[in-house]
C-alpha cells in the first residue's frame, strides 16, 4: 500500500501538528506530510512546519474579500499537494460546503470537547462555566455541519475544582489531543477508517455508533 500523503491545516500554535510530525517521523503514521496550509502568518505552526523541513504555505483569509475566494485559494494550494488526508489541525476558519464535500471521506478535524457538548469557539470556558464533571476532545470527519460530522474518537479528562479555561486546555491538549489525532490519522493512512455512504463512520469494517474513547487506542498511541 503506497504511503498516504497528508496535508495539515493550521491557525494556531501547532502542538497537534508536531505530535502528527512525530507520529510520521517514528513510523506510528504510514504517510508523508507533504504540506502546511495556514490562513495566520503569524502561526506558530508555520514555524514549527519548516523548522521540520515541512513546506508550509500561509493564505491568509484577510486577502479575500469572501469566502469563496478564500477557499478556492486555500482548494488550489491544496489541490497541488496531491493529498490522500486533509488533516484540521487547530484551523480556525469555516470552510464552506463546495470546499468540505470536495474532500469528503478524506478531513478530519480535531475539535476540543466531547462533541456534541460545545460546538464553536472557547470550549474548555464554556465546559467550566456549564460544570461539566468530564471535557475532552474529538477527531471527526468534516461535513457541512460545524463541529457536527461523524464522531471518530474521543478522549475524557475530569474537571479539576482548582482548574482555569487554560489550565483544562492544557490538559485536554497533553492528554488527550495529541494521543487521539495521530491514531484517527493512522487509521485513515492505512485505509481502516473510513465515512460510510451511509454517513457513519467505520472503523476496519465496523460502523461506530459511538465514537472510540482512549481506552480503544491502539498500543502505540497510549
Ligand atoms: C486545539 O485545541 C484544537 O483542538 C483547536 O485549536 C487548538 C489548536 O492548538 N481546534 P494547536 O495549534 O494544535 O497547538
Amino acid at each position: 500500500m503506497p504511503r498516504a500523503r497528508i496535508a495539515v491545516l493550521v491557525s494556531g500554535r501547532g502542538r497537534n501538528l508536531d505530535a502528527l510530525m512525530q507520529a510520521c517521523g517514528d513510523g506510528r503514521i504510514r504517510g508523508d506530510l507533504v504540506g502546511v496550509l495556514s490562513n495566520r502568518a503569524d502561526a506558530p505552526a508555520v514555524d514549527r512546519a519548516r523548522a521540520a523541513g515541512i513546506a508550509a504555505v500561509v493564505i491568509p483569509h484577510v486577502a479575500f474579500a469572501d469566502r469563496d475566494a478564500f477557499d478556492a485559494a486555500l482548494g488550489s494550494a491544496l489541490d497541488a499537494l496531491q493529498p490522500d488526508i486533509v488533516v484540521l489541525a487547530g484551523f480556525m476558519r469555516v470552510l464552506g460546503s463546495g470546499f468540505v464535500r470536495r474532500w469528503s471521506g478524506r478531513m478530519i478535524n480535531i475539535h476540543p470537547s466531547l462533541l456534541p457538548r460545545h460546538p464553536g469557539l472557547q470550549t474548555h470556558r464554556r465546559a467550566l462555566e456549564a460544570g461539566d464533571r468530564e471535557h475532552g476532545a474529538t477527531v471527526h470527519f468534516v461535513t457541512d455541519e460545524l463541529d457536527g460530522g461523524p464522531a471518530v474518537i474521543q478522549g475524557r479528562v475530569s474537571v479539576q475544582p482548582q482548574d482555569t479555561a487554560e489550565l483544562l486546555g492544557d490538559r485536554v491538549m497533553t492528554d488527550v489531543e495529541i494521543r487521539i489525532l495521530p491514531q484517527a490519522v493512522a487509521w485513515l493512512a492505512d485505509r481502516q477508517l473510513c465515512l460510510r455512504g451511509d454517513g457513519r463512520a467505520a472503523l476496519r469494517g465496523r460502523p461506530l455508533d459511538n465514537p472510540l474513547q482512549l481506552s480503544d487506542l491502539d498500543e502505540a498511541f497510549r
